[in-house]
């Protein structure tokens, strides 16, 4: 076997010349990697295509450029179907029918690896920081070729060319870390703006949550770091940029020299060339008055606010360990709205938590009806094996389900309303894409994240433009340029 002789010939010799400190340990990976990819493509008949399928969140999206920007620098190619020679899926276990996505997915790839045997499947994220997923894909998918976890995967490189050597999978996740290796080539799906991770993990624990054990304990990087990497991107023409952590609000607190978020708002702000700022996610809790202030005194942070209430019954949010209360999670949105009235919030929402009752779930929707969110991101409850809510009592499926319709008729009802308050005023819109539906427009978004499609051509696209709101369609607008 090809690669088993360069195995014999310079494993030995790889192993001497590794460096052991991180980034440097993987350049020097990416360049022996680099060195069989095109060593193979010379051969003739290889063309080094990779995919990559990402599920789940923000954070996930971001990780996935990362391993895009490593499989690039290593000379693979992207291709928008898994009809390629590595495909990576990038997995997400908040609720299990993200899993069963994935086995779906893995049926149809091994049908596809058949055919080329040469392609390689590799699987990250998530879900693979769960044993019994791990041992599942040992002992039912042995056509998987590399599995790793949430906290390595700036070792892509490494792991890869370990796989090529050695001719069977490898499986490497780590528990935990307290490592962030950054400053490792990262691809960027768009041009003009950018996620920048400011913390990792999570310490919260919420009962029905998976995401602490899978994304461990909370991390955040240094602001120094964060500010550097917010300069070149704005050097590198970014000018939206949105900061990312599962709980933004506890920024910094663990750090040598604690900071607030609402602080590193204040820096990020500064950045030349930066015009808007996003973050996500808010936890309640932690939501500070300072934060607020410096929401309301920028002139960049985007008039957004994500803030996950997950239940309206104090009841039920004490048992979801969320440890705020209906009325004070009422307080917080009215000092929000009070200090920007023109916020637009959204929210996640699970229905059918267990034990949730008529009266638990009447609170939910006396929520939704008083701070009338411009949209709701709503889940019906999913259990999740070792978390603490899956022992408890589950609600019957039926009763659940006919909840979450009256949610959804409900969120929608009001985000209908609520969204098109911006009709018949000029508004600042960052062009995103070409419209791929009407030809001769384009599709940007608003501050507030609403969507505005209007005439013009795609020199547009990056740049923040003056736009009449002429129609609002409910969840996004008609418009014209103006100017
Ligand atoms: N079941 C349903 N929804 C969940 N979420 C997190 N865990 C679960 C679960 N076990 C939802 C929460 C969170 C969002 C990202 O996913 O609403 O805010
Ligand atoms: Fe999960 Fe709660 Fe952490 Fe969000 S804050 S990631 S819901 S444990």
């Amino acid at each position: 076997m090809e690669h088993r002789e360069f195995y014999d010939k310079n494993y030995g010799e790889i192993l001497d010349h590794a460096p052991d400190r991180e980034p440097e340990r993987q350049y020097y990976f990416l360049d022996q990697l680099k060195e069989i990819i095109e060593k193979k493509k010379r051969e003739g008949g290889y063309q080094a295509t990779f995919h990559i399928e990402t599920y789940g969140c923000q954070m996930n999206a971001k990780d996935s450029e990362k391993l895009c920007g490593i499989l690039r620098q290593a000379g693979f190619t992207e291709v928008d179907t898994e009809q390629a020679d590595l495909v990576l899926y990038n997995t997400c276990t908040v609720r299990e029918n993200a899993n069963l996505k994935v086995y779906g997915h893995l049926g149809y790839v091994h049908s596809l690896k058949k055919k080329n045997p040469g392609m390689l499947v590799a699987l990250c994220g998530c879900m693979m920081q769960e044993p019994e997923v791990v041992a599942k894909i040992k002992k039912d998918y042995r056509f998987v070729d590399v599995v790793f976890g949430t906290h390595n995967i700036f070792k892509l490189a490494e792991l890869l060319y370990d796989r090529l050597m050695s001719g069977h999978m490898e499986v490497d996740i780590w528990e935990g870390t307290t490592e962030i290796v950054e400053d490792l080539p990262a691809e960027r799906k768009y041009p003009f703006k950018s996620g920048v991770n400011i913390m990792f993990g999570c310490n919260n624990f919420c009962s029905y949550c998976i995401v602490p054990y899978v994304r461990g304990r909370e991390r955040s990087r240094e602001p120094e770091e964060i500010i550097r990497e917010v300069e070149q991107l704005a050097a590198d023409g970014v000018v939206e940029i949105m900061l990312l952590g599962q709980n933004v609000n506890s920024y910094g607190k663990t750090l040598e020299h604690p900071i607030s978020f609402a602080e590193l708002l204040r820096r990020v702000e500064k950045v030349d060339g930066i015009e808007r700022i996003r973050f996500m996610t808010s936890h309640p809790k932690d939501l500070s008055d300072e934060l607020i202030q410096v929401m309301k005194d920028s002139k960049k942070i985007c008039r957004h606010l994500h803030l996950p209430v997950q239940s309206g019954s104090t009841e039920i949010l004490t048992k979801m360990n969320r440890r705020y209360t209906k009325e004070q999670y009422l307080e917080l949105v009215r000092k929000i709205k009070e200090a920007m009235p023109d916020i637009s919030l959204t929210t996640d929402i699970i229905v059918g938590f267990p034990g949730e009752t008529e009266a638990d779930f009447n609170d939910t929707m006396d929520v939704v009806r008083q701070v009338r969110y411009d949209s709701a991101f709503t889940f019906i409850y999913s259990k999740r094996t070792g978390t603490p809510a899956a022992k408890m009592e589950p609600v019957p499926e039926d009763v659940v389900k006919d909840r979450f319709d009256r949610l959804l008729k409900l969120v929608q009802e009001i985000s209908g309303e609520v969204c098109g308050r911006d009709v018949h005023t000029v508004q600042k819109v960052l062009v995103e894409e070409k419209n791929s539906h009407l030809e001769g427009y384009v599709t940007g978004r608003l501050g507030n994240n609403t969507l505005v499609h209007f005439p013009g051509g795609s020199d547009l696209i990056g740049k923040i433009v003056d736009v009449y709101l002429e129609e609002s369609k409910g969840f996004y607008y008609m418009g014209r340029q103006e100017g």
